[in-house]
């Protein structure tokens, strides 16, 4: 009876001590004092990069950083140089207190929140910039002039800091994830860059902190472009032998509901090259406003070897 007693106290106290602490930190000498002390420790850091406002695409990319190393660290930070002239970065939407609550609940061990003023100290014109040539130009690049350099200058900052054993981005942004890839690749960086497949809402909608720009009427028309890439990729598996008109019928049945398609395109998955008739692993594409919100997304395709 006692014993049972003094194991159940334990069980009522043991939650409150257990609970983890997120740490918060803003400064770029507290985020290198703190993991610097874990690696001392011998512990291995996984790093989560985000803009915030964060929902369940974010939190998968926390799970799976969670069982990939000892310490998880994420950043919040609206990175102003990947927003081109006229783009959303005053309205983007910032949500730091919802945010934190929803860290505290996956176990995060670290979050950075720096100001302009850390990462960008010699002010956001004149800083040094990391280009991606070759990746960086075509599709999203080629309507988002400047963007992925400013994506790649901000991912090369947290990860020289934080130097993290491995860092993790969605598969949402595919050419994005495809840049950091190479940039790391080219810059020989130690770390290890890890894909998440793109979570969606039930209606096949890819989650994205910019689908809260969609009117009521906007939201329920969104998944299409969803849909209209899974029916390319059924075109291209029934007969692949003209993927432009593929891409023609994909853009065409956009406009036609509505959207305004900036390109629908399949690549080679790999390096986002013209596929070739050998090729068996193939991307389809798409960016497309509708309404205030530009929507991007993806599918993934495997083809059988011919
Ligand atoms: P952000 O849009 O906040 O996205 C942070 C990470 O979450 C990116 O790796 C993105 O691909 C991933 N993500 C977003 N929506 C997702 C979804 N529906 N499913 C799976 N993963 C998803 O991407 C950025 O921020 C920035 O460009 C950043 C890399 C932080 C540099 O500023």
């Amino acid at each position: 009876m006692r014993s049972n007693l003094q194991a159940e106290d334990k069980h009522i106290t043991a939650p409150l001590t257990e609970t983890p602490i997120m740490e918060t930190v803003s400064s770029l000498a507290g985020l290198r004092a703190q993991i610097g002390s874990w690696q001392q420790a011998g512990h291995s850091i996984a790093l989560v990069p985000t803009m915030g406002n964060l929902h369940d695409g974010h939190l998968s990319l926390l799970r799976r950083a969670r069982e990939c190393a000892e310490r998880t660290v994420v950043s919040i930070f609206v990175n102003p140089i990947q927003f081109g002239k006229g783009e959303d970065y005053d309205k983007y939407p910032s949500t730091l207190a919802e945010d934190k609550n929803k860290l505290e609940k996956y176990g995060l061990d670290l979050l950075f929140t720096p100001d302009l003023g850390q990462l960008y100290p010699g002010g956001t014109d004149a800083d040094t910039r990391v280009n991606v040539p070759e990746l960086s130009n075509i599709l999203c690049g080629k309507f988002r002039p400047g963007h992925f350099s400013g994506v790649a200058t901000v991912v090369v900052k947290l990860l020289a800091n934080a130097q993290p054993d491995v860092a993790l981005f969605g598969e949402k942004d595919y050419q994005q994830l495809l840049v950091i890839k190479r940039m790391v690749r080219d810059l020989c960086l130690p770390v290890e860059i890890v894909g998440m497949p793109i979570v969606r809402e039930a209606d096949g909608l890819a989650m994205s902190s910019r689908n809260a720009y969609l009117a009521p009427a906007q939201r329920r028309q969104a998944p299409l472009i969803y849909h209209t890439l899974r029916a390319a990729a059924d075109s291209l598996r029934q007969d692949g032998s003209d993927l432009e008109a593929i891409e023609r019928d994909a853009m065409h049945g956009l406009e036609q509901a509505g959207f305004r398609p900036e390109y629908v395109s399949i690549r080679r998955s790999e390096d986002l090259g013209a596929p070739t008739p050998q090729d068996t692993r193939l991307s389809i594409l798409a960016a497309a406003w509708l309404g205030p919100a530009r929507l991007i997304d993806n599918v993934q395709v495997r083809l059988n070897p011919s």
